[in-house]
């Protein structure tokens, strides 16, 4: 769908009696308008200066090992959603459907102007994946179509926060990996980009009243736990791939259940409750119906080692089981994302060894430091 083309803009332009020479300020245009994901020299030159920024023009790296090109297909898979995320929220707040109105012109112009600019961005990271992948012959994950639980523009930029949290704990899964497998080539653009999306994630903060910079060490996650995540904004069975050709596991949801489904926990030690339907998870199979002995809820918080806390207060119903387990907030300080799992181990030595023993994950859990912010939605 078109929004405003930089020629509708010309002519809006020459109609309101400005000079016909004026420069062409690069303006939005659906993401398939553009080309994305498979734009041309111009289309993407056009992406390029709505961006602010360029692909890099260095070589590929002379080589990537198989886990590696999986790290690049997880991150166009998701860089994929995030375009579609972000056309959606620009054409809803453009288009001011009900939820998605700001208090101002103002407010609107500005929001859509930033807005504008992050897809661009987003398109970049996904193109700059994809190119990656065909480069070493690799499969190249095509978007798939979406759906998002999202009706007003807060919810919206609430769920952009916190998914750009967990994207800010796997990018730093990608760099370790990279690392690890001796890929050292793109660990350097790797770390540029969690640094801009780190720069995004302020700014979504700061419209929720949330102090911007949200931990002194962000909360790490893992490829797994990302990938299970972004199925919930996949429109089942809609990729143009079978989506077990990124080797990566998909895990049953876990739910939270305390403080608005985990996006508002108090600051504090409490209980949460969680839930998680285990049918067709082959591991839980000896635990259905029991009393929860040698489960846990396995926290990631920051640079921390995993947490990990017995579950209690046991309950079945077929498959889906519901339980609590403890929050251990102050001895954490677990201000910003903690992610959960539903783990049949503790003692983990790093949030790499979770997957391996997880039944359901991944639990988000928001605490939010608000702050009395003046440019808040
Ligand atoms: C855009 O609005 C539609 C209709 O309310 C909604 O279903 C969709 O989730 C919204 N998009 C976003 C990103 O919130
Ligand atoms: C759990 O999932 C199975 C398979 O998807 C489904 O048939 C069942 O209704 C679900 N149970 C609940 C309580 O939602």
């Amino acid at each position: 769908m078109r929004l405003v083309t930089a020629a509708a803009l010309c002519s809006a332009a020459a109609f309101a009696g400005f000079s016909a020479a004026a420069p062409l300020i690069p303006r939005y245009d659906s993401p398939a308008a553009m080309g994305y994901p498979n734009p041309n020299d111009a289309q993407l030159k056009a992406i390029q200066n709505l961006a602010d920024g360029t692909l890099s023009n260095a070589p590929p790296p002379p080589k990537l090992e198989p886990s590696s090109l999986t790290a690049f297909q997880l991150i166009a898979f998701n860089e994929e959603f995030e375009v579609a995320f972000f056309s959606s929220l620009i054409e809803n707040i453009t288009n001011s459907v009900p939820g998605f109105d700001l208090p101002s012109q103002e407010k609107k112009d500005e929001l859509l102007d930033i807005l504008e600019t992050v897809l661009a961005q987003e398109e970049l990271h996904a193109i700059n994946a994809i190119k990656v992948l065909e480069h070493f012959n690799a499969f190249a994950p095509m978007p798939c179509q979406y759906r998002f639980p999202t009706t007003n523009v807060y919810d919206a930029i609430a769920l952009a926060e916190t998914f750009t949290a967990v994207v800010l704990g796997t990018l730093q899964d990608a760099a370790q990996l990279l690392a690890t497998n001796g890929d050292a080539g793109p660990v350097r653009a790797v770390a540029s980009v969690i640094g801009q999306e780190g720069e995004q994630e302020g700014f979504y903060r700061i419209l929720l009243a949330k102090k911007p910079s949200e931990k002194p060490f962000l909360t790490t996650s893992t490829a797994p736990f990302a990938f299970s995540a972004l199925q919930a904004f996949v429109v089942p069975g809609s990729c143009p791939f079978p989506l077990s050709k990124i080797d990566l596991p998909i895990f049953q949801p876990l739910a939270v259940l305390t403080g608005r489904d985990g996006a508002d926990v108090g600051p504090s030690d409490q209980t949460l409750t969680f839930s998680a339907n285990l049918t067709g998870v082959q591991p839980a199979k000896t635990y259905v119906g029991g009393n929860g002995n040698g489960l846990y809820i396995t926290y990631l918080t920051g640079q921390n080692l995993p947490i990990s806390e017995a579950i209690t207060n046991v309950r079945w119903n077929g498959d889906t089981i519901t339980f609590d387990a403890f929050f251990p907030f102050t001895a954490n300080v677990m201000q910003g994302l903690s992610i959960a799992a539903l783990t049949t181990g503790s003692n983990f030595a790093t949030a790499d060894d979770i997957p391996a023993a997880t039944l359901a994950a991944p639990g988000l859990i928001q605490v939010n430091d608000k702050v009395k912010a003046w440019d808040a939605i």
